[in-house]
């Protein structure tokens, strides 16, 4: 089996999209193995986005992912499921996102994309093992 992990956003749970962007990855014959609404701390959102620290957009990116309870997922199928995911997300800029994808369909901002996947195998696994790392 092939895991990727996923952050329904603090945006989507406020906006109440849960079980929308739930339902749109297990219509998609994916499957949740394992789930947590939490509110993420400083340092995990740092230790995630790290990639992106010294970014203009960074301090904002933090503060974002920080600010309210977020549906953390570890999402399960058949192969390549970060880049399955992905499809399903749409661009990261949802005013470019096709209609159809998550983000096209409900998303307008930038700073408020909704979802997070992981953008590689590799994502996905340090990903899994900074949130669930009895996961592994
Ligand atoms: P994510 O990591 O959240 O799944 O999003 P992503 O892979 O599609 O995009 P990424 O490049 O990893 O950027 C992470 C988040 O930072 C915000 N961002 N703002 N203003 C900007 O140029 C800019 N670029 C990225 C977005 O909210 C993006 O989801
Ligand atoms: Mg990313």
């Amino acid at each position: 089996m092939d895991r990727t992990f996923v952050i329904v956003k603090p945006d989507a749970v406020e906006r109440r999209l849960i079980g929308e962007i739930i339902a749109r990855l297990e219509k998609k014959q994916l499957r949740v193995v394992a789930a947590e609404l939490r509110q993420i701390d400083n340092a995990t959102a740092e230790r995630h986005y790290a990639e992106h620290a010294g970014k203009p957009f960074y301090g904002d990116l933090i503060s974002f992912i920080t600010r309210s309870p977020a549906l953390l997922l570890v999402i399960e199928g058949e192969g390549d499921t970060w880049k399955v995911v992905r499809n399903l997300m749409g661009a990261t800029n949802p005013k470019e996102a096709a209609p159809g994808t998550i983000r096209g369909d409900l998303a307008i901002e930038m700073s408020e994309n909704l979802i997070h996947g992981s953008d590689s195998a590799e994502s996905a696994e340090r990903e899994i093992g900074i949130f669930f790392p009895e996961f592994g």
